[in-house]
């Protein structure tokens, strides 16, 4: 970061600072940027939300959450250091009127720009937070502001969501987050396409017969079920996280490293998707839910929610025509387990596929199975692995930054290379709406599951 990129960040707001995503895994980023000496000396954060704290109530919260999150070690001596940053703010989120307050406080505080708004709330509070901004003083060049997904509950949803943002903000400082697009092993993928050249020359339909990419998760949904239920598997996980890691798989190769390039090389995966078959909707989709999952906590009792998805689509261009690309996202699954798993095709009937395995959670790395002779005289062909596990050597995993701590750090150094882009979002957002207006005319059908199973039995 250079001297004055550091001069120009003055603090964070968090909107939804009681939130779940702020204590889990924005304040142990902030944490451990502040352990790293990556925030500006003067760098505040404000935690905003409805609830009634003082400022010591409120630290002593994220104290135990940062604890217990961090990724670097926690140490009284660094916390008492950061929690120097924090304060907490009270307001309806709702009122248009308290932001005039708001931006009274900022200025106490001396927050008169270089501030990056952080919306950590759900979507419906997203419009009104940027309706309430506009009516502060807000220094407008310099403001960004930083928005979770999902970016809405459907396609128009998340166009009127930009509108608006883009009424207020400069559009280049708008940052759509996702948080995959920051994980080591994501990042990864294109050094580990194009860089060699093992893999550069098959990475097509001629030896490619299967991609898939699955996320899964042992949590179910804890205390975000009023959040959860309104969107479900297809919009939380799908739409996003799986969808930027299937379009860095299926890419062409950027024309240089710019964040443009790149982002313009995933775009046109998006515009090349094959058009749903409403009628044959079941041949792609597969919904479930996990029985308990009407009993959890702000969850409707008749529910029809997926918690689990699988989706299978293609992509109509020369590279990719009639590989089919499985995506598969659970919770309350048997295992945690994101991994992108190429399948290349096999050379005879005796032959096994060779798999290449991306690992990108829990363990980090990569795996490639392929075929020897098994020793002997014999002839007989068996499937061996090679396996090079990234965060099994203590120096990478200490020295790996968590996905927020990456991301925020990129914001704060006006990178938008990490970030989707808005153009995908709403290319994939219309893809996800005809997907569910197929399931929702044609088919309709839901599956349960055990939890702590693998999903489906019909699937398995
Ligand atoms: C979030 C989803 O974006 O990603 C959650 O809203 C999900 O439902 C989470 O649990 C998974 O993230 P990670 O990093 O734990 O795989």
């Amino acid at each position: 970061m250079t001297g004055q990129e550091i001069m120009n960040n003055k603090g964070m707001l968090i909107f939804g600072g009681t939130g779940d995503l702020a204590y889990r895994k924005l304040f142990p980023a902030l944490y451990n940027l502040h352990c790293l000496g990556e925030l500006p000396s003067n760098y505040k954060i404000i935690g905003i939300g409805r609830r009634e704290y003082s400022n010591s109530e409120y630290i002593e919260i994220v104290k135990n959450w940062t604890k217990e999150n961090s990724r670097l070690k926690y140490t009284e001596d660094d916390f008492s250091d950061f929690q120097k940053r924090i304060s907490y703010y009270k307001m309806d989120m709702k009122n248009s009127d308290e932001y005039i307050e708001l931006s009274t406080y900022m200025d106490s505080l001396e927050l008169d720009g270089g501030v990056i708004y952080y919306y950590a709330v759900s979507p419906e509070l997203f419009s009104p937070i940027t309706k309430g901004l506009k009516k502060t003083n807000i220094n407008r060049k310099s403001a960004k502001v930083i928005i979770e997904k999902p970016f809405g509950e459907t396609l128009d949803s998340a166009r009127e969501i930009y509108m608006d943002l883009k009424k207020y903000f400069k559009k280049d400082n708008i940052y759509h987050i996702d948080h995959y697009l920051g994980k080591e092993m994501i990042i990864n993928i294109m050094t580990l396409r194009f860089e060699n050249s093992i893999f550069k020359g098959v990475w097509n339909k001629d030896f490619i017969e299967k991609v898939e990419i699955n996320a899964y998760e042992t949590l179910g949904v804890e205390n975000r079920g009023g959040y959860y239920d309104k969107s479900g598997a297809l919009a939380d996980m799908i739409q996003n996280h799986l969808f930027q890691i299937m379009s860095i798989v299926a890419m062409e190769e950027p024309e240089d490293s710019s964040s443009e390039a790149i982002k313009s090389a995933q775009q046109k995966v998006f515009k090349k998707l094959k058009k749903i078959n409403s009628k044959k909707i079941d041949e792609i989709l597969m919904l479930a839910q996990y029985n308990g999952y009407r009993d959890e906590e702000r969850v409707s009792k008749d529910s029809t929610t997926e918690t689990y998805a699988q989706l299978k689509v293609e992509i109509e261009n020369d590279r990719w025509k009639g590989v089919p690309f499985y995506l598969r996202t659970g919770k309350m699954l048997s295992q945690r387990e994101s991994e992108v798993i190429v399948s290349f095709k096999s050379t005879s009937e005796n032959a096994h596929r060779n798999n290449l395995i991306i690992k990108i959670q829990p363990d980090e790395g990569v795996k490639l199975n392929f075929n020897i002779k098994k020793p002997g005289t014999s002839n007989v062909i068996e499937e061996v692995n090679m396996d090079f596990c990234q965060s099994c050597i203590l120096d990478n995993r200490e020295n790996t930054p968590e996905a927020y701590e990456r991301l925020i750090k990129s914001c704060m150094e006006s990178d938008r290379s990490l970030f989707s882009q808005w153009k995908q979002i709403e290319l994939s957002w219309h893809y996800i709406n005809d997907l569910i207006d197929s399931y929702k005319k044609y088919s309709n059908k839901l599956y349960f599951y055990e939890p702590g199973s693998k999903g489906p039995i019909e699937n398995n």
